[in-house]
């Protein structure tokens, strides 16, 4: 008897039976488990071979119940025939949803198929292991190889994939995203970020619709500038600082990403990141190998904070440059003089640096060009001989003053642009970023190098090289960032569509080679302010530059957002002159992270000068542990007046809290005990208050210990109020 009911009923029907029988079948089906300490992305080959996601979450303590995960779902119908959970969602075959990897053929076809053929783990050590898995088109010579980098203790998984083929031409590739994630829930919350120049990670939390919300860059350099790749998606609820369960996303990619986030029939989530592919269609030659840029994330249950710790830990462990080591305390001058200065300030300034008690002195823009002197950001840049009215005697006279003064010297560059008033633009307009036939267009008054060039990569690497080449004790690089790409083109180029992938690769070979050769200077990352960090540019940076804007008010804001996803050690924080706060709020600020001042030292007071110096001291004791510690956010300033930040070490044996009033109004200051968190319930700790001002009392009594469980069950109070804004508390055991 023919059926009665519509089509779309017994397609219903179908899927149901479908899933009994995946489950009674599951014998037969190969699953493939990435699991980290907490966390566990479960994959499956159906029996056709696609390979899909049954799983991401919280690990199973029996791992042979994976494998009955997808039968405990009733979800609505796919259509798709089980492609609709992939793992790496094809375009132009089955799939009707946003595809990861779309191709034209070498013969204009547009289909792609992916079915399973292999898959092997390596352990790479104790802590890390690599999986990948080779996919094949059953119709075309076509392969895509996806690799699962887990790191365990830290709950950490970076997933990429190599797309290769043997077609008898050029195969286009549309789009090649890194990774496809696959995501059940009852509701989706994403948390995203937005900017500006001295706006930097404005947070905007939303529940995900269906259809697709995309993140995405276009910009080629200074690329986050509006927006960073990074976000956060909650499942279920938004989480909160210590609950829900939230997945932290990025991109390792410096230049224009993409993300799509898509809430499909069956509201699933499906997260596609990756590369943008805007105006980068990549042709692809027979045997040649695409490697896509790693996309990054981790899960947790246990809410942001500890999502955030597992990342800071992760990036310090493994990807900061340097990111166990150690970092300078530095006097920047581009605040304290801009582009006016000489020997002779420059000198003083030095002076200045030591009496500071910082370790090093940071020249910032200025200090170059000749025919076209950087006396403003009008002129002069990509000329970078030392300008010889400011600098008679070059940098290395410098650096021996410095040295002379018992500081060390770190210089500024912005080795990628280019002012067209410049002699390296009269010179070399073939190697600058502009349509030929257009009219050109400016941010800052400059444009971009073109670093697909291997001319230009290697001009770029030589600024570097001879700077250290001729001054081998030269000890720190600020390299900066300020234009985003206009009218991209490239002379070199023979296919615009690969500008802005060869650009990035370009950029990263120069690094890589700066890298080879000076393997730890330490390198800022700093692009017009926020503008340019992520964790490609980390393997080379040390540090970034999270904002131009330094009012120590905006900064409790946006490090707060920052330190989400970095840890305080790559965080440059500098104590400037912008905003109305006291000297020691902005020093109490700049502290959770790395130390920097920009302020002209002379124009000091003596007690302003003296709390500095006091300051400075403190820091260097307590450094370790705003580095290295595990960072607790107690209280939100977007929530609270006062805003609470606590790092504590790993012996659990001292910490450092620091906090702030963020509300002016009548009466408002730390009403409530704050409750600490990642002590030692059992260790008793006692509480001193430092960065004093010169003369001031603290208010506290400093007498009295408290078990670690007083601290996190009932709190402390900081005492924070109009006469007492900051406040900054270090905790120690107590024998
Ligand atoms: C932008 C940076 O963010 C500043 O810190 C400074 O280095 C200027 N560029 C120099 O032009």
């Amino acid at each position: 008897m023919k059926s009665k009911l519509p089509i779309i009923y017994r397609i219903s029907f179908c899927v149901l039976s479908l899933a009994a029988c995946t489950y009674s079948t599951v014998a037969q089906n190969i699953t493939i488990p990435v699991e980290t300490s907490n966390n566990a992305l479960v994959l499956q080959v159906s029996k056709n071979k696609d390979l899909g996601t049954i799983y991401l979450g919280k690990k199973l303590s029996a791992a042979a119940e994976y494998e009955q995960i997808p039968a405990v779902y009733r979800q609505a119908s796919d259509y798709t025939g089980g492609l609709i959970n992939s793992a790496y969602t094809p375009s132009g075959s089955r799939n009707l949803f946003e595809p990861a990897i779309s191709v034209t053929h070498a013969d204009g076809n547009n289909s792609l198929d992916l079915r399973y053929v292999s898959h092997k783990v390596t352990k790479v050590d104790a802590d890390v292991s690599l999986l990948s898995i080779v996919l094949k088109d059953p119709v075309y010579d076509f392969e895509v190889t996806l690799y699962y980098k887990s790191y365990y203790k830290e709950d950490v998984v970076e997933q990429w994939s190599v797309i290769k083929h043997k077609e008898k031409g050029n195969v286009t590739l549309q789009k090649f995203a890194s990774a496809n994630l696959y995501l059940k829930s009852d509701s989706y919350y994403l948390t995203q970020y937005h900017g500006d120049w001295a706006k930097e990670m404005q947070p905007e939390e939303t529940r995900l619709t269906h259809g697709i919300k995309t993140l995405d860059t276009k910009l080629g350099t200074r690329a986050n500038l509006f927006a960073p790749s990074v976000f956060m998606v909650s499942l279920d609820k938004p989480a909160t600082e210590d609950e829900g369960t939230v997945l932290y996303g990025s991109v390792e990619w410096s230049s224009n990403f993409r993300v799509d986030l898509e809430l499909d029939n069956l509201d699933n989530l499906r997260i596609i990141a990756g590369i943008n592919n805007y105006a980068s269609a990549y042709t692809l030659k027979p045997n040649e190998e695409f490697t896509t840029p790693a996309f990054l994330y981790t899960l947790s249950d246990k809410g942001k904070g500890d999502a955030s710790r597992k990342l800071q830990r992760w990036a310090r462990n493994y990807r900061i440059l340097d990111g166990k080591g150690n970092r300078l305390t530095l006097l920047n001058n581009w605040e304290a003089t801009y582009f006016d200065f000489d020997e002779a300030k420059l000198a003083e300034l030095l002076k200045d640096t030591k009496k500071l008690g910082v370790d090093m002195f940071l020249l910032d823009d200025g200090w170059f060009a000749n025919k076209y002197p950087r006396n403003g950001d009008v002129a002069g840049l990509g000329d970078w001989e030392e300008n010889k009215k400011k600098l008679p005697n070059g940098v290395s006279s410098l650096v021996k003053e410095a040295t002379a003064n018992g500081v060390k010297f770190g210089i500024w560059i912005e080795p990628e642009m280019v002012n067209p008033k410049s002699e390296l633009y009269e010179k070399h307009p073939d190697w600058v970023v502009k349509q030929p036939k257009r009219e050109e267009h400016y941010l800052r008054n400059q444009l971009e190098l073109d670093l697909s060039n291997p001319a230009v990569q290697d001009f770029v690497f030589k600024i570097v090289d001879d700077l250290f080449t001729k001054n081998p004790e030269l000890a720190y690089i600020k390299w900066d960032c300020n234009a985003v790409v206009f009218n991209a083109y490239s002379a070199h180029l023979k296919n615009q569509n690969h500008f802005y992938i060869e650009y990035m690769r370009g950029l990263y070979k120069v690094l890589e080679r700066i890298r080879a050769k000076y393997p730890t200077v330490p390198m800022m990352l700093c692009s017009g302010g926020g503008g340019r960090v992520d964790y490609a540019a980390h393997k080379y940076f040390t540090e970034f530059w999270p904002s131009d804007n330094t009012d120590p008010m905006e900064r409790i804001f946006i490090q707060w957002e920052y330190s989400y996803f970095y840890p305080a050690i790559s965080s440059s924080n500098h104590v400037t002159d912008w905003g109305k706060q006291p000297i020691k709020f902005r020093t109490d600020v700049a502290m959770m992270g790395k130390l920097g001042f920009d302020i002209v030292v002379s124009h000091l007071s003596g007690k302003d000068l003296q709390y500095c110096q006091d300051a400075i001291k403190n820091y260097n004791a307590l450094k370790s542990t705003i580095w290295q510690g595990d960072q607790y956010r107690l209280a939100d300033p977007r929530k609270n007046s006062v805003a609470s930040v606590l790092y504590v070490n790993e012996a659990k044996s001292g910490a450092v809290m620091f906090n702030y009033l963020v509300n002016n109004r009548y009466g408002e200051g730390s009403k409530l005990p704050i409750r600490l968190k990642g002590l030692d319930a059992a260790k008793k700790y006692k509480i001193k208050e430092i960065n004093l001002y010169p003369d001031s009392r603290s208010s506290l009594d400093e007498s009295k210990t408290y078990t670690g469980d007083f601290l996190m069950t009932v709190g402390y109070n900081p005492d924070v109020n109009s006469g007492r804004t900051s406040v900054v508390l270090q905790i120690d055991a107590a024998n």
